[in-house]
Order: structure tokens, then C-alpha cells, then sequence
């Protein structure tokens, strides 16, 4: 096999989701720029059409889908759509997650946990499993790359026990997949960020908390949210053909693993 730099992602079909979030939304212009036409979903139809629109090469390519996937048959439908306006299915970047950040784990609530638990976790199995499906179909394989978190391996800081333990289970999942998949050339693998300049970094934390997590992280700075692109490039390209299962640690050197 002779050395070539590009992402081997030129005509490739990428679905991403949380596309119009923080971290999503450069995670769909990096698969653009690197040749793939881009499925973006999300919640807010109007804003994932933003995202789309502003896509490099041209915005008529790539495709904006709108899905909540709290909802089991709006996956199934999502994943038929997708391949209904593109043809094949070849990388899907899950980028969605939540976060109900609680002062005291006492304020816990079934909702919080059935919200986290549902777009965290139940999403990442039943969303992967229907990319898997396409992918098989498609007959060349595939790549998934799954979203955790630091919170996987610490347990999470700021009241985030319950977010922390969906990401872990993210991990989990994404290693059985690894596993199960990859008689059908089909890798599954984790990009797992560390503390991200966002709001879902802000929301419900003080901010001398937040000036302490700084403290703590090596590179001394959070990560830029288009700084967890590269990751999923590198995951879901030509370059990454032996690498499956594994969690990417993005996080600054504040976990070390
Ligand atoms: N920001 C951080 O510091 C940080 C740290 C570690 C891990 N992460 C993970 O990175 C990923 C992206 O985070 P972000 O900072 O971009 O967050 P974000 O809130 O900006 O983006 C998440 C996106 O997911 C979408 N989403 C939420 N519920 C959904 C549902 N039911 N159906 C469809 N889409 C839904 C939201 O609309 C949003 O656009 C998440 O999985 C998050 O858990 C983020």
C-alpha cells in the first residue's frame, strides 16, 4: 500500500449527530473538508439547515435531518432517510449527549436519569446498530465513532455521577460493537474529550469551579471545541484501518490513559 495523506473520506457518506451543537458542528465541517458528504442531524431542523449551509465545498451536498433520538422508530426512520438521500451509509460520528448537572446527587431525578440514559446511551446502541445494518449493505464496511467523556473514567466532577455513568456505558457498548462489527469491516471506537470551552461545560457550574478544573489540566486551557475534530477524522480515515475499540483520551492531559 503506498503512503497517502488524505482521510480516504472523499465521497464517503458521514451521518453526524448533535450537529448544530459546540463540538458537532465542527466535527461536520472537518468531515466536509475532508471529502465527505455530510448527513448532519439534530434537534433544530432550521439550525442543522445553518450548519449545512456553511459547510465547505458546496452546502447543496451534504444533507440536514432533523430527529430526536429519545425515539426509537425516529432513529430507524432517521438512518432510512439518510440512505434514501445519499445512497450508502459509511461513517457515523455520534456526537449528541446531554448533560443534568445537579448540586447534590439527593437532586437526582427519574427524569434526569431517563433523559441522560435515553440520548447518552440508549441512542448510542440503537443508533449504531442501524448504521451497522446500512454500513453491512453497503458491502464495504464502515466506521463509528461514539462521544464519551472524561467523566467515563473519573466519575465526573460538578454533580454529573449519572452523566458520567452513561458515558461509561458508551465505552462499554462501543467496545462490544468494536467486537461484534468487525467481521463486517465495521470499527466502533470512542473520542473521549476532557473539558470543552462550551456551554454545556458552564451550565450549572460556578465559575470558581470551573477556574479550578483549569488548574488541573496540563496544557493549562480547555480544549477548543473544533480541537475534538481531528479525533474523529483520524478515527473514522484511512489512517485509522487497525484501530477499533479504543477511547481517544482529548482531554489536555488531564486523564492520562
Ligand atoms: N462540552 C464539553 O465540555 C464536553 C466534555 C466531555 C464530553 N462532551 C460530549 O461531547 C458531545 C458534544 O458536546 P457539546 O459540548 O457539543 O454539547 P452541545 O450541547 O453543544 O451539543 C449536543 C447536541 O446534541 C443535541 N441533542 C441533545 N439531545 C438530543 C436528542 N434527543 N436528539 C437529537 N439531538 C440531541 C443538541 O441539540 C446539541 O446540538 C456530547 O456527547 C458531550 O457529552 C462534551
Amino acid at each position: 500500500m503506498s503512503w497517502d495523506l488524505g482521510a480516504g473520506l472523499d465521497g464517503r457518506v458521514a451521518l453526524v449527530t448533535g450537529a448544530s451543537g459546540a463540538i458537532g458542528r465542527h466535527v461536520a465541517a472537518a468531515l466536509a473538508a475532508a471529502g465527505a458528504r455530510v448527513v448532519a442531524v439534530d434537534l433544530d431542523e432550521a439550525a442543522v439547515r445553518a450548519v449545512v449551509a456553511g459547510l465547505p465545498g458546496n452546502g447543496e451536498r451534504h444533507v440536514a435531518l432533523s430527529a430526536d433520538l429519545r425515539d426509537l422508530d425516529a432513529i430507524e426512520q432517521l438512518v432510512q432517510r439518510a440512505v434514501a438521500a445519499t445512497g450508502r451509509l459509511d461513517v457515523l460520528a455520534h456526537v449528541a449527549g446531554v448533560i443534568k448537572r445537579v448540586a447534590d446527587l439527593d437532586d437526582v431525578t427519574p427524569a434526569d436519569w431517563e433523559l441522560q440514559e435515553q440520548v447518552n446511551l440508549r441512542a448510542t446502541f440503537f443508533l449504531g446498530r442501524a448504521c451497522a445494518r446500512a454500513m453491512r449493505a453497503g458491502g464495504e464496511g464502515g466506521a463509528i465513532v461514539n462521544f464519551t467523556s472524561q467523566g467515563w473514567q473519573s466519575g465526573g466532577f460538578g454533580g454529573s455521577a449519572v452523566y458520567a455513568a452513561t458515558k461509561g456505558g458508551v465505552v462499554s457498548l462501543s467496545r462490544g460493537m468494536a467486537r461484534t462489527f468487525a467481521a463486517d469491516g465495521i470499527r466502533v471506537n470512542c473520542v473521549a474529550p476532557g473539558m470543552v470551552e462550551s456551554p454545556m461545560l458552564r451550565n450549572g457550574l460556578p465559575a470558581a469551579q470551573i477556574d479550578g478544573f483549569v488548574d488541573q489540566i496540563p496544557l493549562g486551557r480547555f480544549a477548543r471545541p473544533e480541537e475534538l475534530a481531528g479525533a474523529v477524522v483520524f478515527l473514522a480515515s484511512q489512517h485509522a484501518t487497525y484501530i477499533t475499540g479504543a477511547t481517544l483520551d482529548v482531554s489536555g492531559g488531564l486523564l492520562m490513559y
